[in-house]
């Protein structure tokens, strides 16, 4: 029987990567420290399939690290700190996670017996920072980062988008394929690209097999609805079960990419099966572009709450206005094209929170971006 080891395999996409690789057959080796932010009761959650061998140690522990490498096959690399917000102000922990916890996977894939076949890592779209841009009249650009200044309270649509460089057009947003250039504005994201340099660097240099999957926004169960730091829909989830408005920054208008969870793991394991993926990397996306305030509504709706979102016209430093996937590349190369729709995937997210507790800890985390002057 092939192993997997997943680093961060505890946490919500790696926790189903885990089912999906034992039901097609797999052994899989769960490495996780179990971040206390991730998981504050501390214990190996409850959702994580029993037939998986866990084992708790930190990425940035190489010989505990050494010895689950040692033994695998195939590895996908998810172990990460992942609060883009919070990486503004804890840089040392953002870097000592994601780029010395990477540092030390392929420091041992180099410098220690091994049996690995392939390395799947996970990156983010995050490190595009803005998507891509059309001006009606000059053409395709790729934006430069907003600089707005905090707490603006202005209502035009206008203010907030993307103008053209050249003639100061409002630009339309169209796809971002992988030739974009990563012009990351979050630690967090400058984190994730360099983990995905990193890998395919060493795989190319080695011939170790390495692929990059550049996850948009994942959304599905299992998702921390207690963690302020992590997805839209989760935090939103988690305010409204406790009757509280969901914040909205800017207008609202601006969009994202959101992509059910196993839509994301059919896509993991066709980049661990299919050949054709070495060495490349791949927008995992669904191509289609929702605005925050409909995801607000939407979540309200299902829920039949009397709630309104709350759009504060507020910038928070950093925050892009608009990237969704060109899905080109991995349809093409890979066959893959997700299945799951917005509203099915939001319902379905709806009723599983049903069944969890959602800690509403969006104040406190508010707070902390003011006090660091980050909204
Ligand atoms: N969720 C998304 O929308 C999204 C988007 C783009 C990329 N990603 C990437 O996908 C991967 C998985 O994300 P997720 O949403 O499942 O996050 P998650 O926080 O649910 O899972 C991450 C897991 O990593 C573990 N971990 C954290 N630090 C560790 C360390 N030092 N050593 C060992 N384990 C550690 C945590 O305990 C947790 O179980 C991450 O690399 C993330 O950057 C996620
Ligand atoms: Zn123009």
């Amino acid at each position: 029987m092939k192993k997997v080891l997943i680093t961060g395999g505890a946490g919500f996409i790696g926790s189903h990567l885990c089912d999906a690789l034992l039901e097609n057959g797999y052994g899989v080796v769960v490495f996780d420290n179990l971040d206390q932010q991730v998981h504050p009761e501390g214990n190996i959650p409850e959702y994580l399939n029993r037939n998986v061998d866990f084992v708790k140690g930190d990425v940035r522990d190489y010989s505990k690290l050494k010895e689950v490498v040692c033994n695998a096959d195939f590895i996908f690399h998810f172990a990460s700190a992942v609060g883009v917000g919070q990486s503004q102000y804890q840089i040392s922990k953002y870097v000592d996670v994601n780029i010395c916890g990477t540092a030390n996977l392929l420091d041992i894939l180099v410098n220690s017996r091994h049996h690995i076949k392939k390395l799947i890592v996970a990156a983010s779209m995050s490190s595009y920072g803005e998507g891509k841009a059309r001006c009606k009249k000059c053409g395709i650009f790729k934006p430069a980062l907003r600089n707005i200044p905090e707490g603006t309270g202005v209502k035009e649509k206008e203010y907030w988008e993307i103008k053209c460089p050249l003639c100061g057009d409002i630009a339309d947003s169209i796809p971002t394929d992988e030739g974009s250039l990563l012009d990351s504005n979050s630690i967090y994201a400058i984190t994730k690209k360099e983990q995905e340099e990193m890998c395919l660097l060493i795989g190319k240099l080695y011939g170790i097999p390495v692929v990059s999957l550049r996850f948009f926004n994942v959304y599905g169960p299992r998702q921390s609805l207690s963690n302020p730091y992590t997805g839209v829909a989760a935090i939103f989830i988690s305010r409204i079960k406790n009757n509280k408005p969901p914040v909205i920054f800017e207008d609202g208008l601006q969009t994202r990419d959101f992509i059910w969870v196993d839509d994301v793991i059919r896509a993991n394991i066709l980049a661990l099966e299919n050949e054709k993926a070495n060495q490349q990397y791949f927008n995992v996306g669904t191509g289609k572009p929702v605005s925050i305030l409909d995801v607000a509504k939407n979540l309200i709706n299902l829920s039949g709450k009397k709630i309104h979102p709350l759009v504060t016209y507020r910038f928070r430093k950093g925050d892009v206005r608009h990237c969704y996937a060109d899905t080109r590349k991995i349809e093409k190369v890979l066959g893959f094209k997700p299945t799951f729709s917005f509203e099915r995937g939001m319902l379905n997210l709806l009723k599983w929170s049903d069944s969890v507790i959602a800690e509403d800890r969006f104040i406190s985390v508010m707070e902390e971006l003011k006090k660091k002057k980050l909204v």
